[in-house]
């Protein structure tokens, strides 16, 4: 059987499973691998139904990225939409600005510039739990869209953060591996200390901004 094959059966099997798919949980080796470059494995038709199914379970998460080894799929795609409501304090504290519905299909980036930002992020594969982590701030971001069309575009802020943590899961990376472990915040804790620059989490848990 040849990969593409095995890549159209796993897909489909995933397509014929629960709506909103099931979101892989940290612990589960697929989260690990390195997924497979995408190379048209997928036929148009079974590439848009699995991109609408893996955009729908990202709504209904709710979250701003998903990628496809999060619904068991070690293949190097992923998606990202961040058009929630935000709080303009929130929002410009972490630069967040509105991330239309996008694919990433074999992302790459590397960072423009030297300058980090630190932030409480979270991850549905690691449901309910934040902690914070250092990021480029502006990227360049390579690879291609849904269509084989080639990206070569820089990023900043929040849009840049989303982009390398879907790209890293693609890697085998969780956030997590690189986050500060001192500011990690259990999920009964997320409303009564979330902190939008991490600085007063910084002095009250005892840790190092960049
Ligand atoms: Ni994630």
């Amino acid at each position: 059987m040849s990969g593409a094959s095995l890549v159209r059966d796993r897909v489909e099997e995933l397509l014929a499973g629960p709506r909103p798919m099931r979101i892989v949980q940290a612990g589960d080796p697929v989260l690990r691998q390195v997924a497979e470059p995408y190379d048209g494995q997928l036929d148009d038709a079974l590439l848009g139904e699995l991109l609408m199914a893996m955009r729908a379970t990202m709504h209904d998460a709710p979250g701003v990225g998903l990628a496809a080894p999060q619904v068991g799929l070690s293949l190097a795609i992923a998606v990202v939409e961040d058009v929630w409501p935000v709080d303009d304090d929130v929002a410009a504290a972490r630069e967040r600005t509105p991330v239309p519905y996008r694919v990433l299909v074999n992302p790459r980036y590397e960072p423009v510039g030297d300058e980090r930002v630190a932030h409480y992020e979270g991850c549905l594969s690691v449901t309910g739990w934040q902690a914070v982590r250092t990021r480029w701030r502006s990227i360049r971001l390579t690879g291609y869209d849904e269509k084989g069309a080639p990206l070569d575009e820089v990023l900043h802020g929040w849009p840049a953060r989303i982009v390398q943590h879907e790209t890293d899961h693609l890697a085998g990376e969780l956030y997590v591996d690189r986050a500060e472990m001192r500011s990690l915040l259990a999920p009964e804790n997320a409303q009564r200390f979330a902190d939008p620059t991490a600085e007063r989490a910084a002095t009250a848990l005892g840790f190092d901004l960049p």
